[in-house]
């Protein structure tokens, strides 16, 4: 498979499974842009931390991780004893993006069933065969997705422009899947297929993915951006500076209700306000199946009220710091997610194709979810 993004993607993967010494190597995604950390995940907590502490984040990731984890785990010890701690403290890590539970799932399936002194080879093949899947599923979507942006940028106001502006929220690129992105992978393929795009990036408070990581993974990829505050959007779709927007999911439900970042449900608003079509590019593997209304069925993670209370920054020397500007004291609420409902979501982007977000038309997906399993 060729699924080589670029320079930096060589450089800095954001995970690579090191079966044959039987550990993680991932990318900490704490410490970005201001330093390149690896880490050697070599214990089931290990692993376990780096998703909860987020050194790797974004739904499909998180997915691959808890997947090589499992593999770690069992090539400690293999019996059904470890199997069942292993994937219940991987499942515990964060509640909210699918893919975790989806990888878990599937590979207990099969591990369950096999003898115990072959299921840590097992682990690994199947941790790589769902990484190669992946990253499969986020090049077709670069793929479906760049035609829109083709399409828009046919259109008089791009062309009068001479480019045409994306918005994204959060980082739903390389660092948050593997290998494309959900979100980027439009953007990437579309901008090598000559397409002038220009991507508005939003900071995504609390934890800056987008002035963080997006605006690094764009810079790093030679793509136009600007980084606008959160609360900028908006004012940008009243303009027509906005001619879509593109965001991941978390989680998706079956009649398309969409999970993401926080403040995603935002955009959407002001994006039906304005007309402006809002997308969301997400694989299979993001789509809970067993839910329906996102609003009432998905667990939305609350993280700790630090990361909203204090912000991180280098100083001039690049040491880095964390600033508090409320008065001390302050609480401090910190919802890491929210649901877009699928009535303000245009199409959902994946893998197979673009697709309204009705039961209707997702239905057929299931039946493709469940013939792609391992
Ligand atoms: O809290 P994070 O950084 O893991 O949240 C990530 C997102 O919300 C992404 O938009 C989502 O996982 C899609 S990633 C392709």
């Amino acid at each position: 498979m060729d699924c080589r993004v670029n320079e930096a993607w060589e450089r800095s993967p954001p995970l690579r499974l090191l079966a044959e010494q039987g550990c993680i190597d991932v990318l900490d995604q704490t410490r970005l842009p201001l330093e390149h950390l690896r880490v050697e995940l070599r214990s089931l907590e290990a692993c376990a931390h780096a998703i909860s502490a987020m050194l790797v984040r974004g739904a499909p990731l998180i997915g691959l991780t808890a997947a090589g984890g499992l593999a770690v785990a069992l090539s400690a010890a293999a019996d059904d004893r470890n199997l069942h701690r292993a994937v219940e403290t991987l499942a515990a890590t964060r509640p909210t993006a699918v893919n975790l539970r989806w990888a878990l799932e599937r590979m207990a399936a099969r591990l369950r069933v096999a003898p115990i002194a072959d299921r840590a080879a097992l682990a690994w093949r199947l941790a790589q065969d769902l990484e190669s899947a992946e990253h499969r599923c986020c090049e077709r979507i670069g793929e479906h997705g760049a035609a829109l942006l083709h399409a828009a940028a046919l259109s008089e106001r791009a062309r009068a422009r001479g480019r045409v502006n994306v918005l994204t929220h959060c980082n739903a690129g390389w660092l948050a899947t593997g290998a494309w992105g959900t979100a980027l992978a439009p953007v990437y393929r579309a901008f090598r297929e000559g397409v002038p795009v220009h991507v508005w990036v939003d900071e995504t408070r609390p934890r800056n993915q987008g002035a963080r990581l997006t605006a690094w993974e764009l810079r790093e990829a030679g793509i136009p951006h600007t980084l606008v505050a959160d609360n900028a959007a908006g004012h940008l779709m009243q303009r027509a500076e906005v001619d879509l927007c593109i965001v991941g999911s978390d989680r998706t439900t079956a009649r398309g209700d969409v999970c993401n970042k926080i403040g995603t449900y935002q955009k959407a608003l002001a994006a039906a306000d304005n007309g402006v079509p809002f997308y969301v590019a997400l694989p299979l593997s993001t789509i809970d199946w067993e839910l329906e209304d996102g609003i009432s069925g998905i667990p939305i993670e609350n993280r700790h009220e630090d990361e909203v209370l204090l912000q991180q920054g280098a100083d001039a020397g690049g040491a880095l710091h964390d600033i508090r500007q409320s008065p001390p004291g302050t609480r401090a609420l910190n919802p890491a997610f929210d649901v877009t409902p699928a009535r303000l979501v245009r199409s959902l982007i994946c893998e197979h194709g673009v697709f309204s977000a009705t039961p209707q038309a997702l239905a057929p997906l299931r039946a493709l979810a469940e013939a792609g399993r391992l």
